[in-house]
């Protein structure tokens, strides 16, 4: 389902329960970690969607049919920490992604991000990139991860997403019209202190148990 600013939100029965659980704030940190690794499989599915693919042939017990190769590498960019939360959900339909890395942390008291790693493989310009974080908020670590991945050649992006809001939407489809946007749901707004409402809280902190 697309929405009028551009976002794809995933509509799916499966998705809807897992999300409750993920937001209850009596989840441990174990059910937090085994649902989100289940949440990520999912938008996995719907993140790939527009990937390219490739005829090959394949030699069946029977006989030799079509099939289909990926037409492009695949990079997974998690923004630490709370991204790598997402990429063992995904590993298993994407086996043969690579992982690169981008740091940042976002100032608690400005909101604003700090990014403070980075690593980046060469073929970022002929890959799919799937940035994931749980996370769009005030979107500005989103557009920070973004603005690193163009400016090291990448030109086929998606941000993947579990929780988004209305604020960081229009700040990444504003800065990034060209990227595609795969999220979870989206909430209501921000509070006070940039957190989204209802939300599910620090993903970091809820996912690593900090
Ligand atoms: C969280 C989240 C996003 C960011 C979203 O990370 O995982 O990266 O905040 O907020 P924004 O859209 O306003 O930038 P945080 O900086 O708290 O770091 P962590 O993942 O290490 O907990
Ligand atoms: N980062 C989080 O982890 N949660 C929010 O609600 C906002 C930013």
């Amino acid at each position: 389902m697309s929405t009028p600013d551009g976002a794809i939100v995933m509509d799916h029965p499966l998705l809807k329960v897992l999300m409750s659980t993920l937001r209850d704030v009596n989840s441990s940190t174990g059910v937090f970690r085994q649902t989100l690794n289940k949440i990520a499989g999912l938008l996995a599915t719907e993140a790939t969607r527009h990937f390219e693919i490739t005829a090959v042939p394949v030699t069946t017990p029977l006989t030799v049919t079509q099939g289909a190769r990926l037409t492009r590498p695949v990079i997974i960019v998690p923004i630490l920490r709370a991204g790598l939360g997402l990429v063992d959900g995904m590993l298993p339909l994407l086996s043969d992604a690579t992982i690169a890395h981008v740091g940042i942390a976002r100032n608690e008291e400005t909101a604003l991000p700090e990014p403070y790693y980075a690593k980046l493989p060469s073929t970022l310009p002929e890959a799919e990139v799937l940035l994931v974080d749980p996370m769009l908020a005030t979107g500005g670590s989103a557009c920070e991860a973004l603005n690193q991945l163009k400016a090291a050649g990448a030109s086929r992006l998606t941000l993947v997403t579990v929780v988004s809001c209305p604020e960081g939407i229009t700040a990444v489809r504003t800065a990034h019209p060209d990227v595609r946007l795969v999220t979870a749901v989206i909430d209501e707004c921000l509070n006070e202190r940039c957190y989204i409402v209802p939300g599910l809280g620090d993903a970091g902190d809820r996912y690593f148990g900090t």
